[in-house]
């Protein structure tokens, strides 16, 4: 069997294809069969004359999205979508389809998510799919390559990582669980032990945000590494996200056409990330509304929102890192400079928003304890977070990357919810 991504190299070979048929056109004495496989789309062409009288007339009463195999001739072709396609001399039919609920005339948004199992076969889907299979493996691989270990931090949790206001909260025997917010305390107790790690895997907020940034489950990846500062973070987070766009672009130009995203955007993106302080950012962003240049609540000491977000990814036309947060906004763990500030980085994406939030951890265990309380933590669920304080502490930090707004900024689809297989949201839990 040959996928549909390499049939450009077995031009003039005998090849079997095992699909779906995404698409069919005929006129008379010819079909021609879209056959997808997951690994793309490639044209079968099928004459009267070239195959079994039964198999022309199978051909003909194909259904969209039935399951064939087809056996044929490549055929390498600059005209033919993908450069190739298969003239066939057999056809087996696995299943003729019922009628697909999903046809290529516009359905509205409710109606593909009800059948969101069905819509991932769309071309746009697969596309976005590919894609955030390739950020997966380039975050991965660029930080194997540089040294990380991957070590996984546990979904139940007895505490809080992330404010407890957005805690799902499970049953879990004769206590309470929560599902994790972030892995972040588990992977500063690897680190500890590895020195530079990062887990990977779904967090959960009980978002009561209907955004088109937010979901309840989403993946995030999160590197955390021993005796680093928070240039150190800012760099892994600017290097990775480098690697990814180069490998998108090396890898993905046909989902990227797919999707009509231009690839001159991406590389656009792939240089040094401007750099500044909340307090420079809150300057800036304050200027521009007096200019009449955006419209927003904003004042220094607030959080950015979205419009401030956007403002900041539409000036700089690509990725931003905003430090030295107010420390008022930010999580219990973080790290101050002495100055009210905590020692934080966000990245802000054009459109996407933030992709990034990472810190420089408060590493003293008694500064630690005082900032639990003051955040009415429950301190008995914290004593193993305090004991990396006590056992050979260090400077540290890391960040955690949102899957689905990575994927969602460097493919352009504007929601998130179409940035993963199956969204889970506010409203929704089905299919
Ligand atoms: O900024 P956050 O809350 O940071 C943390 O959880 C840290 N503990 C990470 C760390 O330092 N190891 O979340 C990190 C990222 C955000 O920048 C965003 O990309 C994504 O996670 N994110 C969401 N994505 C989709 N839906 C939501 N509800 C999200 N909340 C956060
Ligand atoms: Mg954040």
């Amino acid at each position: 069997m040959v996928r549909v991504i390499d049939l450009k190299s077995h031009d003039g070979e005998a090849v079997t294809l095992k699909g779906w048929l995404y698409n069919k056109r005929g006129k008379g004495k010819m079909l021609f069969l879209l056959l997808r496989d997951g690994s793309g789309i490639c044209q079968c062409l099928v004459m009267k004359n070239g195959v079994s009288e039964e198999a022309f007339e199978a051909a003909k009463g194909l259904t969209q999205e039935s399951s064939i195999i087809i056996h044929g001739t490549a055929k390498v072709d600059e005209r033919a979508p993908g450069g190739a396609e298969v003239v066939v001399n057999e056809l087996e039919v696995v299943q003729v389809a019922e009628p697909y609920p999903i046809t290529p005339k516009e359905h509205g948004s409710g109606f593909l998510m009800d059948h969101r199992h069905l819509w991932l076969r769309s071309k746009r889907q697969m596309a976005i799919l590919r894609i955030r299979s390739r950020i997966i493996k380039s975050f991965r691989d660029y930080l194997d390559n540089d040294g990380f270990f991957c070590v996984d931090s546990p979904i139940f949790t007895p505490n809080a990582c992330e404010g407890t206001s957005t805690l799902f909260e499970t049953k879990y025997f004769d206590e309470t669980a929560y599902l994790t917010q972030s892995g972040q305390l588990y992977a500063e107790a690897s680190a500890m032990a590895l020195g530079k790690v990062y887990c990977f895997g779904p967090t959960f907020r009980a978002e009561k945000s209907k955004t088109r940034r937010h979901l309840t489950e989403f993946w995030m990846l999160e590197p955390e590494m021993a005796y680093a500062d928070l240039t150190d973070v800012c760099d892994v987070a600017e290097n990775m996200l480098r690697y990814t766009l180069q490998q998108v672009l090396e890898h993905n130009m046909t989902d990227l056409e797919d999707l009509e995203r231009d690839p001159e955007l991406l590389r656009s993106w792939d240089r040094e990330f401007p750099r500044l302080t909340y307090d420079e950012a809150a300057v800036q962003l304050m200027q521009w509304q007096k200019e009449g240049k955006y419209e927003s609540n904003f004042k220094p000491g607030d959080d950015l929102g979205a419009p401030d977000e956007t403002m900041l990814g539409e000036h700089y036309g690509c990725a931003v890192m905003v430090t030295h947060w107010p420390a008022e906004i930010k999580a219990f763990y973080m790290k101050q400079d002495g100055e009210g500030h905590a020692l934080g980085v966000d990245i802000i994406a054009p459109t996407a928003g933030e992709i990034v939030g990472g810190a420089v951890r408060e590493e003293d265990a008694q500064v630690l304890l005082d900032r639990i309380h003051a955040h009415e933590l429950p301190e008995e669920a914290f004593q193993w977070y305090l004991d990396l304080r006590k056992y050979g502490s260090v400077p540290h930090g890391g960040f955690g990357i949102g899957l689905e707004r990575t994927v969602s900024w460097m493919t352009g689809v504007e929601h998130v919810r179409e940035c993963i297989p199956f969204p889970r949201t506010m409203t929704r839990l089905m299919p």
